[in-house]
């Protein structure tokens, strides 16, 4: 049985690179199985709302509870991670003491059609989930100049790209299994 992994894409819109980032890299690592987390409809994180979460928190938490472990596959917004899957972060980090992110293996893959690959959203990012206890698969994954790698119907087209995301895929799959162990 595989392990299963939600996937969180911290961008929502259709055409997301990021997103076919995510489809890449899930078609390339077949000894996991991956599960989409729809984070668009989870509304901002208010400590008000915990007394009667909103269904769309409740169903979040626990997917990602379900959930062997996590991977992040973030765009960089002003070099930093994008409100929403920030927004997702802390929804999952709540209430206090019940973090669906606590103690499960994860990684992080940051993608941007520009040079540095999203380091500023990738380590952001890192930063919170160190502190939420998500023990990270430290080897690094910045996707850069990412518009050219996919062909008009979504497509990896990239030689190099899948053969580094085929080296990531079985990296993070080892790791799962070494902190699920
Ligand atoms: C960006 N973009 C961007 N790119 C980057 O490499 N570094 C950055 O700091 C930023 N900042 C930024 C801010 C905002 C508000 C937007 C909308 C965009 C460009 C970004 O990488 C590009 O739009 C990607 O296509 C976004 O990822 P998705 O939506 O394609 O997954």
């Amino acid at each position: 049985q595989p392990r299963t992994v939600a996937v969180i894409v911290g961008s929502i819109r259709k055409d997301s690179v990021s997103r076919k980032v995510a489809k890449a890299f899930a078609a390339l690592t077949p000894g996991l199985t991956f599960k989409f987390v729809q984070i668009a409809d989870l509304p901002h994180f208010d400590q008000d709302l915990e007394s009667e979460p909103p269904a769309e928190w409740v169903r979040f938490r626990k997917e990602i509870a379900a959930a062997d472990a996590v991977l992040f596959l973030t765009p960089e917004y002003n070099r930093s991670f994008p409100g929403v899957l920030k927004n997702a972060v802390d929804v999952g980090s709540r209430p206090y003491g019940q973090s669906v992110w606590d103690g499960k293996p994860g990684a992080v893959i940051s993608v941007s059609p520009g040079a540095i690959g999203g380091f500023g959203a990738n380590h952001h990012l890192r930063q919170s989930l160190v502190f939420l206890n998500v023990p990270l698969l430290s080897k690094e994954a910045y996707i850069g100049g990412a518009y050219a790698l996919f062909d008009e119907s979504g497509e990896l087209t990239n030689d190099s790209t899948a053969e580094f995301l085929r080296g990531y895929g079985a990296a993070f799959t080892a790791w799962v299994e070494r902190i699920l162990a």
